[in-house]
């Protein structure tokens, strides 16, 4: 993780995420609206997306399921 920039977002792979926080994230640009730009996706590629990201994220951590 020494290569992580300001930039890049939270590690999916180890980190559990709802339908609902995908969605929220995708609309309002992560979480603090800061970084990540708001509506990459929209309508129904965005719960699509939302739907794929719950169903991986988390699914290299320990505490996955
Ligand atoms: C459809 C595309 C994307 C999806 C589904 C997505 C998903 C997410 C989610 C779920 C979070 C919140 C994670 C958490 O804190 O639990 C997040 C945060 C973040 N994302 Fe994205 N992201 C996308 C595109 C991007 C892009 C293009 C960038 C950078 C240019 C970016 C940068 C970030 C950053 C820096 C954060 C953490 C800081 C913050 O919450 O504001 N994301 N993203």
């Amino acid at each position: 993780m020494s290569q992580k920039e300001r930039t890049d977002g939270p590690d999916l792979d180890f980190r559990k995420e709802s339908v609902q926080d995908v969605l929220f994230a995708i609309r309002n640009g992560g979480f603090s609206g800061s970084i990540m730009p708001a509506n990459v996706v929209v309508g129904p590629d965005a719960q699509k997306v939302a739907a794929f990201v719950s169903q991986y994220a988390g699914s290299k951590s320990s505490a996955a399921k």
